[in-house]
């Protein structure tokens, strides 16, 4: 497929839980693309394979370690980023879980939605 009409060189892209499975092959598509990437992680060992992994497909990738639960841990990641690399353009915000139960069980808001308020 021609990337051209979706050249993404002098972007940078951040994508959350990027190490594997869809944030991983969104992640390897944004940079064959052209865009330099900060991949998100939790797990420091998966996160130094997965750059090393886009690094020997040519493509330009730092990692950054944080909790996307963590409000605090967000906050200091982006502005480290920011501030040392520069902004952010594109946002995959694809970390996340998957609790599996039946429809009948589930409550009509969702706890994330009330937590705090
Ligand atoms: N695969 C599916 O069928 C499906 C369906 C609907 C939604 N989704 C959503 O799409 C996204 C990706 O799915 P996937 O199948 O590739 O999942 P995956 O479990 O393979 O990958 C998710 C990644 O996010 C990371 N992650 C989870 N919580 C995190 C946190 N708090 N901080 C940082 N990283 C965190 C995990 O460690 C993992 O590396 C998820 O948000 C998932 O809920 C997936």
């Amino acid at each position: 497929m021609s990337l051209s009409l979706f050249n993404l060189s002098g972007k940078r892209a951040l994508i959350t839980g990027g190490t594997q499975g869809i944030g991983f092959s969104i992640a390897k598509g944004l940079g064959e693309a052209g865009a330099s990437l900060v991949i998100n992680a939790r797990n420091s060992e998966k996160l130094t394979q997965c750059i090393q992994e886009l690094k020997s497909l040519r493509i330009d990738a730092i990692g950054a370690l944080f909790d996307v639960t963590n409000a605090e841990s967000v906050k200091e990641a982006i502005h480290e980023i920011e501030t040392h690399i520069g902004p952010i353009d594109i946002l995959v915000n694809n970390a996340g879980i998957i609790r599996r139960s039946p429809a009948e069980g589930m409550k009509l808001t969702l706890s994330i939605t009330s937590r705090g308020r």
